[in-house]
């Protein structure tokens, strides 16, 4: 089973993966850790983009695009990846459905995380003190949301034509939006 999740900055996207990896032994790929992990380690993608991400913008389709395609085609993850933070845009969606296409596979289901921007503020305000990401301060906070509410209608409507998105409401306690997606992911 593969699992596309997504939802603006703070939504709950990480803390709702690990508990889906725990629970159905998949594995989890965030595009934004494994972005944030070519800064850390000042590798020469992690140079180019650092700037990107710091401003709240998105990296290019092509770069994240690549980085996913490596974990699909990877055997060992076969119908077993979470995709949390991919797709972003209509064109990721697309490059996302012919990447599993080409390695045979495909989504089984896609979650939608709601909040309120009020949420997030508050989220991204606390988390900032515990993990020191330098895209967690307010004003950047603020831009992540408007990339994200820029770019994702297109994506919306393409995953409901198809049928498999489950809108989730992400203002519950994490426990009882895990109980929901659960159920959701034992429904299929
Ligand atoms: P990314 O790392 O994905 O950041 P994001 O989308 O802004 O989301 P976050 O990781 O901030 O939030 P989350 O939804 O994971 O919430 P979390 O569980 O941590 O992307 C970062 C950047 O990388 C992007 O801005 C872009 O530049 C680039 N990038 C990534 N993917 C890309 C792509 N596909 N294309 C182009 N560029 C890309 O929870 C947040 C906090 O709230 C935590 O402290 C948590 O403990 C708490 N919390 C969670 N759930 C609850 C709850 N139910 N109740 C109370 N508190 C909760
Ligand atoms: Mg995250």
């Amino acid at each position: 089973m593969n699992i596309v999740i997504f939802g603006p900055p703070g939504a709950g996207k990480g803390t709702q993966s690990n508990l889906i990896v725990k629970n159905f032994k998949l594995h989890q790929l965030s595009t934004g850790e494994l972005l944030r992990k070519e800064i850390r380690e000042k590798t020469k993608l992690g140079n180019q983009i650092s700037s990107i991400i710091n401003s709240g913008n998105l990296v290019s389709d092509i770069i994240v695009g690549d980085l996913i395609e490596k974990y699909v085609s990877d055997k060992s993850f076969k119908n077993r990846l979470i995709f949390d933070g991919y797709p972003r845009n209509l064109n990721q969606a697309k490059n996302l459905n012919s990447i599993l296409k080409n390695n045979d596979q495909k989504i089984d289901i896609v979650l939608k995380l709601s909040v309120s921007l009020q949420t997030i503020k508050k989220r991204i305000s606390e988390r900032k003190i515990l993990e020191k990401r330098l895209d967690d301060n307010e004003t950047v906070a603020i831009k992540r949301y408007e990339m994200y509410e820029k770019n994702i209608k297109p994506v919306i409507d393409f995953y409901k034509h198809s049928n498999l998105l489950k809108v989730v409401n992400g203002e519950a306690t994490v426990s009882e939006i895990s109980n929901e997606i659960s159920g959701l992911i034992e429904g299929i």
